[in-house]
């Protein structure tokens, strides 16, 4: 087979990124290791950025999102059970954040995809790329046994953490920055009505989240032990703890429910450098992990596919290398922004348990500085809100 790129990773970059050329006329193959199926039942984060909003709607896939999307002017914080502040971006940038769940913007990009006529290979085994540092790189993978091989110009790794792409990037050439914090998140999904707004909440036994993907579906959160078990965490537990680290007011107002998804993941930051080599390029999550806490995972994969289809763009429909060639020093300019806000909101609202009371403190004076002072709410929401790209 041949095409122009040879996208390995079929979630939200490798599709969007698909979808993008598709439309700019330059053909490309997908090739997900996991089935459709698989694929979509991956329960993940869901507020997106407005610049986010904006590429999405230009990719074709802004109707569903624009239909059952929720949009909020901010999102509060809650901190000692009683003090409230609210990051305004729409006060302060001008901008609304966008609740819509991954899951249903990757349904929506395979759906883009098949109208279309794109191509996406999927349950393609052991993708290996080869020849990035010549002019004729080229892919070998198996589907149903046999070999298989895609030459190509380009290829791009949206393999996410675990993928092939990053560990083909030769040691002496990668660096990689990585910070891993001494928690993690319970997450519940529940078809209850969410609160109005998204709230974190900062307290003593520990980091809450209360967000929502729909009227009818609510998404939750608790910080817990890194060895906690999701089987010692039945529903009522789950909702009496979480209740408990939100204050009564708004505890109040959580509608409890049969949990639908209930699943811990680990927290880390991640960030690899150069974000290409040769020709192949790294997009999303193949190149950096951020803590969920600033929900920047999905918008650092749109915004890294919104740098790669323009590079991409750029050489095929204006002969010009330029934005190929600084494609990894752009990305990573908002990719550490990115990281840097994750670390920051992760310190600032979590437990951590080497902290002593004088860390105690200074975290209380960051919210309360942050509750009172406009110009901390205004460099906050700048970076909540996500950077232009
Ligand atoms: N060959 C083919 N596909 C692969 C391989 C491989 N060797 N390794 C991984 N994959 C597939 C995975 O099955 C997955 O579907 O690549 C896809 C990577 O998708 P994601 O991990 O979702 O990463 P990305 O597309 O960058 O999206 C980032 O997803 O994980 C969340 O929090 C993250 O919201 C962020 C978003
Ligand atoms: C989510 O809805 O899953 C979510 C919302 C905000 C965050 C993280 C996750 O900061």
């Amino acid at each position: 087979m041949k095409t122009k790129v040879v996208i390995i990773g079929g979630g939200p970059a490798g599709l969007l990124l698909s979808q993008v050329l598709d439309q700019r006329g330059i053909e490309s193959i997908v090739l997900e290791r996991k089935s459709r199926e698989y694929v979509l039942q991956r329960i993940r984060a869901g507020v997106l950025e407005w610049g986010s909003v904006e590429f999405l709607r230009e990719a074709g896939i802004g109707e569903r999102m624009d239909r059952e999307g929720h949009l909020h002017d901010g999102t509060g914080i809650v901190w000692s059970g009683k003090n409230h502040c609210v990051l305004d971006t729409k006060k302060y940038t001008g901008k609304p954040m966008m609740a819509y769940g991954q899951t249903a913007i990757t349904e929506d990009l395979y759906a883009a995809r098949e109208a279309m006529g794109g191509t996406v290979i999927d349950e393609a085994d052991d993708a290996t790329p080869h020849g990035m540092l010549t002019d004729s790189p080229y892919v070998t993978f198996r589907k149903n046994g046999d070999e298989q091989r895609i030459d190509c110009d380009f290829i791009a790794g949206c393999d996410g953490f675990h993928g092939i792409s990053r560990k083909s990037i030769p040691a002496d050439v990668l660096r990689s920055f990585e910070r891993v914090y001494p928690f993690g998140w319970l997450g519940v999904m529940s078809e209850t009505p969410p609160l109005d707004d998204i709230i974190y909440a900062s307290h003593p036994r520990g980091f809450a989240l209360a967000s929502q993907r729909n009227p009818m579906l609510s998404r939750y959160y608790i910080q817990c032990e890194l060895d906690a078990n999701v089987e010692d965490w039945p529903d009522d537990r789950f909702w009496d703890e979480l209740k408990i680290r939100y204050p009564k007011e708004i505890a109040d107002k959580i509608v409890t429910g049969p949990s639908i998804e209930k699943s811990i993941a680990p927290l880390r930051s991640f960030v690899a450098e150069p974000m290409s080599h040769g020709r192949m390029f790294l997009a999303g999550d193949s190149a950096h992990i951020v803590p969920p806490t600033g929900a920047k995972g999905l918008n650092l994969a749109i915004s890294d596919v919104f740098y790669l289809s323009r590079a991409l763009t750029a050489f095929y429909n204006g002969n010009d290398a330029s934005y190929l060639e600084s494609y990894s020093a752009t990305a990573l300019k908002r990719v550490w922004n990115a990281a840097r806000l994750s670390w920051y909101l992760t310190t600032l609202l979590h437990r951590f348990p080497d902290q002593t009371d004088f860390d105690l403190k200074i975290q209380e004076n960051d919210l309360e500085y942050l509750a009172n002072s406009e110009n901390a709410m205004r460099n906050l929401c700048e970076q909540y809100i996500g950077l232009p790209f």
